[in-house]
């Protein structure tokens, strides 16, 4: 069995207004090759920190972290050339436009301007984007089209591990669905390993294959979507993801996301 990530004992603490928060508690995963992996938790339960730390922009206090069996820490450049990461907020160039933006991106890793350039025509079809609309400024799009060409752009580079944090938070549910369909199609396309996080419970069932769900910096339980809900059917008719959270955290997820604004 060959792993795409494997992370052990994980922790992370923060400083905030001289308070300590421990963000990362000890996390274990690996996720396996080929996978749609999904890190389901409230605000605030420490998945970014994990994203983070996975895409070695920050490192952890303790345990260990792989990608495609190298260290996250020891062997960032490495890791590097594996990875691709996309946040809540794609991060442009917002005043250059869409194509000069994938170009940049093509350049930075080594992709020739005739390859990039056919991929970018593709892609700019493949999200609906009119060619001529390419030489605008990104500002100028819909944050659900900067999502779509952010993520378009993340997979142009070929990652082996993408990482998509919170790739539909505060859009529209129209594009929603248009980026979930995206991932779903590029995953198909490309076959890269994903690691997902959300805080929609439908996104989690519909896009993943495995899920960990996070609260408090903990993993509470993990498994295939089928698994985790056969872990309290018993108790549960026809459960939920929603049921599976309430049964292993005592909380409902709307509880859990307004604990943490409240201890924000
Ligand atoms: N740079 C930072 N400095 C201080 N606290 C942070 C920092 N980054 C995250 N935190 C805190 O760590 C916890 C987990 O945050 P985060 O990983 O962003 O959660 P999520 O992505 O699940 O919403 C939160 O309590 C957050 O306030
Ligand atoms: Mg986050």
């Amino acid at each position: 069995m060959s792993y795409a990530l494997t992370a052990e004992n994980i922790k992370k603490v923060f400083k905030k207004n001289k308070k300590i928060v421990h963000a990362l508690k000890g996390i274990d995963i690996q996720i396996r090759e080929g996978e749609i992996y999904g890190f389901l938790g409230p605000n605030g339960s420490g998945k970014s920190t994990f994203i983070r730390i996975a895409s070695t922009l920050l490192i952890p206090d303790a345990g260990e972290i792989k990608v495609f069996g190298y260290d996250v820490v020891k062997e960032a450049t490495k890791v590097q050339r594996l990875i691709n990461r996309v946040s809540v907020e794609a991060s442009f160039f917002k005043k250059l436009s869409a194509i000069e933006n994938l170009l940049f991106a093509a350049g930075i890793h080594g992709i020739s301007k005739k390859e990039a350039l056919k991929k970018i025509y593709a892609i700019s079809e493949r999200v609906g984007l009119d060619r001529e609309r390419l030489n605008d400024p990104l500002e100028d799009f819909s944050r659900g089209m900067q999502q779509k060409v952010a993520i378009a752009r993340a997979f142009m580079t070929e990652p082996k591990l993408m990482l998509l944090d919170e790739p539909t938070t505060g859009l529209d549910p129209r594009a929603k669905r248009e980026v979930q369909s995206l991932i779903m199609h590029m995953k198909e396309k490309l076959g890269a390993t994903i690691l997902l996080t959300t805080h929609d419970m439908e996104e989690a069932e519909k896009l993943c294959n495995y899920v960990a769900i996070i609260h408090k910096g903990r993993i509470i339980v993990k498994g295939h979507t089928e698994e985790l809900k056969a872990m309290i059917s018993h108790r549960v008719k026809n459960p939920t993801f929603e049921d599976v959270f309430m049964e292993f955290t005592g909380v409902s997820f709307d509880e859990a996301e307004y604990e943490e604004a409240e201890s924000a």
